[in-house]
């Protein structure tokens, strides 16, 4: 164990030296331009494994790759665990709201930014190195490992369920372990036991079928952006309700015990409104902001745009208007259903005189996995070790889809166990790593891997 600690002491240099490296590739998996660069990714991944004593190859997708390796000498009676993770990250503007480059990884303050450096590059590469660190120092694995990292998380993971289904036996495993959420609070090691699912909508309007002169045609003719902005306004009443027929009608309720266990956690409201940079904090009646984040589903507005929005004034009546919304869903929502649900609904209250056009986007299934497995209890004591203070069980607003895909493709529950934190600023400007979480997370994930073999 010492000597564990001792090479990690002595290789913290060599460990951020790389995750520069791999921050600086921009691998943006939505942008078409970013292709090689993504691919250039996918290729560092699989030299940094083979560097940990793993068998890797990159396997072609439709989309972007999926690189794997893996290392297979613990013997029938150690577990196997399979390690998941994302290459892939979100696009880094508004650019001009960086401090420092998206793609340039820069140290300030004892954390490094950079986009990807929480989600997830920093933290899935944590893993790698603890596999290195173990090579190093023993000459082996004290458990069976797989590796999976992707290339499309960031778009909804389309290819990735069709490649559990094709390589179910070769994939088999005894849990998944993921880091790509966050701990409740900095000193608080966490394990995520529960993620909201999602469904994401674009929907279309269009009136007229040209812009037309607002004054000839004002006031006769249907407009576009009226029309949108009032079927949005109608999705929720005033107590922020969802409008939605049968929206509610799967929403689990939260037990006792679990608002019980929340209300012990040390939660900072004010902090949390002033990181979020909001006036004020809202939600639904009778849920406290944790119970709103992790139990609740929403219905939130991404973007809007139609008309005229240049310099000064225009006078006109615009022919199309467009905006994305989604859902964060909760067990045992499921996102189908749900599409089905608003579609029927928008049916009934987009009036006659426009056209409209929905498109379901990507979904994904919420989760809940029970905190009470071996692999679980394994990983709170590798957190506590590597980090001190006693594991806390919390949930996450976010969405992991392919959670649910090990669960039903190869009957797995995942172990979540972020080593981020609440103020990583994931998909904005100056995303940041701290990297007392990271070499914290390189610990944690070798100690993982003592904790859950046969002798520990
Ligand atoms: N790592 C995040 C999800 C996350 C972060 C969960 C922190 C819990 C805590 C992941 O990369 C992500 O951003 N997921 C997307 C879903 C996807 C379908 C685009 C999300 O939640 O919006
Ligand atoms: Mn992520
Ligand atoms: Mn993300």
């Amino acid at each position: 164990m010492n000597e564990l600690k001792t090479y990690l002491e002595e290789h913290k240099d060599t460990h951020l030296d790389q995750l520069k490296d791999l921050l600086s590739i921009p691998s943006v998996s939505t942008d078409p331009e970013r292709r090689d660069d993504v691919r250039r990714a996918a290729q560092w991944v699989k030299e940094a494994m083979e560097a940990a004593g793993l068998t890797a190859r990159i396997d072609d997708t439709p989309g972007h790759p999926i690189v794997y390796g893996e290392r297979l000498n613990a013997g029938a009676d150690a577990p196997t665990i399979l390690i998941y993770g994302h290459y892939d990250v979100q696009p880094p503007d508004p650019l001009e709201l960086w401090d420092s480059g998206p793609f340039e990884p820069t140290i300030r303050d004892g954390k490094i930014v950079a986009r990807g450096a929480a989600d997830d590059k920093g933290q899935f590469l944590t893993h790698i190195k603890a596999l290195e660190a173990h090579m190093a120092v023993r000459g082996e694995l004290p458990v069976n490992v797989k590796v999976l990292i992707e290339g499309e998380e960031e778009i909804g993971s389309k290819n990735l369920a069709p490649y559990l289904e094709a390589h179910k036996e070769a994939l088999a495993s005894d849990v998944v372990v993921i880091s790509d959420t966050h701990m409740f609070a900095p000193g608080v090691p966490s394990i995520t036991y529960g993620l909201r699912g999602l469904t994401y909508f674009e929907l279309e309007i269009e009136g007229p079928d040209h812009d037309l002169h607002s004054g000839l045609y004002g006031g006769g003719v249907a407009n576009p952006i009226n029309v949108l902005c009032d079927v949005i306004a109608r999705l929720k009443d005033d107590s922020g309700r969802i409008q939605i027929e049968g929206f509610y009608d799967d929403v689990r309720d939260l037990t006792d015990e679990e608002r019980a266990a929340w209300a012990t956690l040390p939660f900072d409201e004010e902090g949390f409104r002033a990181e979020a940079g909001s006036e004020q904090l809202t939600g639904e009646a009778g849920f406290t902001t944790l119970e709103r984040l992790w139990a609740r589903p929403t219905l939130d507005c991404n973007g809007v745009v139609g008309g005229f929005t240049g310099e000064g004034a225009k006078t006109v009546l615009p022919s199309v208007a467009r905006a994305k919304f989604s859902c964060r869903l909760v067990p045992d929502q499921d996102p189908r259903d749900i599409e089905d649900k608003v579609e029927a609904h928008l049916a009934r209250i987009i009036p006659d005189s426009v056209r409209f056009k929905l498109t379901r986007m990507h979904g994904g299934q919420p989760v809940i996995v029970s905190t009470e497995s071996d692999a679980i209890q394994a990983a709170g004591r590798a957190l506590t070790e590597a980090f001190g203070g006693e594991t806390v069980m919390i949930r996450g607003g976010g969405s992991i889809p392919v959670v649910a895909d090990f669960k039903r493709i190869l009957g797995v529950d995942s172990v979540l166990m972020g080593f981020g934190l609440p103020d990583d600023r994931l998909h904005s400007p100056n995303e940041k790593f701290d990297l007392a979480q990271y070499f914290g997370g390189i610990l944690a994930a070798a100690l993982f891997l003592d904790e859950i073999a046969p002798s520990a």
